[in-house]
């Protein structure tokens, strides 16, 4: 059975009421505004949303500079809003498919009536609406506008219809309306906005579980200066342990050596070595529900590591090497295993070689890795991959490792339970 992911845009709207303090660090927030009223409270939400630790990018409709200026919101963003119009200078730069992919959710706020009948149209007629058609990320619309407007026949179909296809609706609030009307129709405060916002990234599809994750290189010593190591910058398992805390799961990451932060919510143990690495996990394995193998772990170590500096006395020199123990394949013997993931970078042969891992290894879910192009893999942010299991195979397109992170949650959640 083959399924070919081309929107992740259903994950978030799994959530439900958020729990612990949502925060949007690590997450960037393509912030849409059209042209309401409610546009100039924009500056404001968007100083709540980076107060949440988000980064915001923003694109303006041409209605909305009449009710906010660009410059405010440069001021506030640190970042000059990207206009209506795609020209081939505003494409030369951060263009409209680089939007799309930069973004890990796109926020239309305040959303008008009539943006909301183009989105539902699927209309691609400025910036705006074509980042809404590329991007991958979840589109959440906060609508403003006149009760009247919002309880029209027509808008209730368009929301309708934009719901049953993933799009998440935050608000409108009820009150007092700019017009004089009272009624449903007024776009959220900033802050309920920025919080309710965040809370959709805590999916709580795997609360209460315990995931065990390995992460980024090992270091193989062969003198206190020199080691061998693999190449990896350690981002796909940090955003997936990030992810997998954001669904509510107890999370232990057993990181080798990276410049990374350790992500919130999630116990992290610092490891050098294969050896150290193997060691970390098995004293906590059987606490384990979930285990998702994402180093690189060294094949291969030095037989004898010196304690001091080894001096360059010999033209030529020979290293003895053993092989490490395999962490992932260890964990998957256990009597009792917990869920096993594996992860498969290939340059060549992807699926063919991911599907002997995951028979070899006894996985339950593999995550084939491309890295033979110059974007995506090793220390890019991007990445393409493909889910397989015995009996099923997902290809999901290019986007963002922390967007590839959560949907690789979302899968593991359902397949384990
Ligand atoms: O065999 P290969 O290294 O290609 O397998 C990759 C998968 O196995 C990854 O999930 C990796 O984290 C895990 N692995 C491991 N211990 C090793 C080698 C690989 O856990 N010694």
């Amino acid at each position: 059975m083959a399924l070919v992911v081309t929107s992740y845009i259903h994950l978030k709207i799994k959530a439900r009421m958020p729990h612990n303090h949502p925060t949007l660090i690590n997450k960037r927030v393509l912030l849409g505004i059209t042209g309401g009223i409610a546009a100039y409270k924009t500056p404001d939400l968007v100083r709540k949303l980076a107060e949440l630790g988000a980064q915001v990018r923003i694109v303006m409709s041409r209605g909305a500079e009449q009710f906010v200026t660009p410059l405010a919101l440069q001021a506030v963003s640190g970042h000059i809003p990207h206009n209506a119009q795609m020209t081939a200078e505003s494409e030369s730069g951060m263009g409209h498919i680089d939007l799309a992919r930069w973004a890990d959710i796109v926020l239309i706020a305040p959303a008008t009536a009539n943006f909301i009948a183009q989105l539902n149209q699927g209309s691609g007629h400025d910036l705006l609406t074509t980042v809404c058609l590329a991007t991958t990320a979840s589109v959440v619309v906060s609508p403003a506008m006149n009760q009247q407007m919002w309880k029209n026949s027509t808008t209730a179909e368009n929301v309708a219809s934009l719901i049953e296809r993933g799009v998440a609706f935050l608000g409108p609030d009820s009150g007092e309306q700019a017009c004089g009307d009272v009624g449903p129709g007024r776009m959220l405060q900033p802050q309920d906005l920025a919080q309710q916002l965040a809370g959709l990234f805590q999916t709580r599809e795997l609360e209460g579980k315990h995931v065990m994750l390995t992460a980024g290189p090992t270091w193989e010593a062969i003198d206190p200066v020199r080691g061998i190591t693999n190449h990896s910058s350690g981002k796909m398992g940090y955003a997936l342990a990030e992810a997998a805390a954001e669904a509510g799961a107890h999370v232990t990451l057993v990181s080798g050596p990276t410049s990374l932060t350790a992500p919130v919510n999630v116990k992290t143990i610092h490891v050098r070595s294969a050896a150290e690495m193997h060691a970390a996990v098995f004293a906590d394995i059987a606490e384990q529900d979930i285990f998702i193998g994402v180093a690189a772990v060294a094949d291969y170590r030095p037989v004898d590591s010196s304690d001091q500096k080894i001096k360059k006395n010999h033209d030529e020199m020979t290293i003895l090497m053993t092989k490490n123990p395999d962490i992932l394949a260890d964990v998957a013997a256990l009597k009792k295993p917990p869920f096993c993931v594996g992860f498969a970078a290939e340059t060549n042969d992807v699926e063919t070689y991911a599907r002997a891992k995951l028979e070899r290894k006894k996985l339950d879910l593999i995550v084939a890795n491309h890295v033979g192009g110059s974007e995506t893999g090793f220390g890019s942010d991007d990445n393409i991959i493909t889910l397989i299991t015995s009996s099923s195979k997902q290809d999901l397109p290019r986007a963002s490792k922390s967007q590839l992170a959560r949907h690789i949650v979302s899968r593991v959640a359902e397949l384990s339970t």
